[in-house]
């Protein structure tokens, strides 16, 4: 059992930030250049910012805490607006508007530990996407599922997300929201723990979002890396690496796409005879 009162502070708020080779890598996948709109959703102390100097992109973010968001404003991005506020509240508010580009690590905070006015602001984010709420969330999830909604088409989603998003049951309807919206997904899985202090695993989503309804989705890719050296390749070449897309994963668990093709169709026809599976 685990009490709100004997959490630190950082835990609470979520306040683990990510190195700079790591936002560097996502940045450069989402390649901004001079009038991108690019959304960072909790920005923290500003660790995106500096990957983001010199390209002119016109940056928008949110902080929740005041003396991060103040030294986030401090760093002196150009054209970067700082926002010191809840970013759950103000996608709710925001139909409509649209960002090429989302960077970012979102809080990772357990529903119970969020104020109610956030907890309420979460459901509604998943009500309003026809996406099944439940209690069992985190704070991660409603926030990839407004940022998703506010991705113009075509855009990209580049962050730091939990390794739970694989498979977690209270994920569920974000992992298939994803699957509806994308035209290609690719999570890098890390065989290290990226972030001290937290036992939390992490891994990068890299997702673009379908040009329109009507475009093909190809699925989702899990690229397994060890160690950092993945961080100098060309992000692009390890989105488009082939071998790792199963268009037949995006509607369950992702950890199907851990599964070779030839024998998850084998597992696939094994599930759908009914002399196996009643
Ligand atoms: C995991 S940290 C990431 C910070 C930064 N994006 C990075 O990558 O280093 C998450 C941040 O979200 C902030 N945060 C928590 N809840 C928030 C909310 N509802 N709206 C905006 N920011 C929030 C926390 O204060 C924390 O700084």
């Amino acid at each position: 059992m685990n009490f709100i009162a004997l959490e630190t502070e950082q835990k609470l708020r979520g306040g683990y930030y990510t190195p700079e080779d790591l936002a560097s890598f996502l940045t450069r996948w989402v390649s901004p250049t001079s009038g991108t709109r690019v959304l960072e959703p909790s920005c923290g102390d500003g660790a995106f910012f500096p990957t983001l100097q010199g390209t002119g992109a016109n940056v928008t973010a949110f902080e929740l805490s005041p003396e991060e968001a103040a030294k986030a404003s401090a760093r002196g991005l150009p054209d970067c607006t700082v926002h010191n506020r809840d970013f759950l509240g103000w996608a709710l508010e925001s139909k409509g508007k649209q960002f090429d580009a989302v960077i970012g690590n979102p809080p990772f905070v357990r529903y119970q530990y969020l104020p109610a006015a956030f907890q309420a602001n979460a459901e509604r984010v998943f009500s309003r996407l026809n996406c099944k709420f439940t209690k069992h969330t985190n704070a991660w999830v409603p926030f990839i599922l407004a940022l998703m909604d506010l991705l113009r088409p075509g855009g990209r989603l580049a962050m730091v997300v939990p390794s739970e998003i694989v498979h977690v049951m209270h994920a569920q309807s974000l992992r298939t929201y994803l699957g509806e919206q994308c035209r290609r997904i690719v999570i890098v899985d890390p065989q290290e723990i990226w972030f001290e202090g937290t036992l939390q695993g992490a891994v990068l989503l890299m997702a673009e979002k379908k040009a329109s309804p009507e475009v093909h989705g190809e699925g989702l890719g899990i690229q397994r890396v060890a160690g950092r050296d993945f961080l100098q390749q060309d992000p692009e070449a390890v989105f488009n690496t082939p071998r790792a897309i199963n268009g037949k994963t995006v509607a369950g668990k992702w950890t199907r796409a851990l599964v070779p093709t030839a024998t998850l169709s084998i597992l696939e026809a094994i599930e759908e005879d009914s002399r196996f599976c009643r």
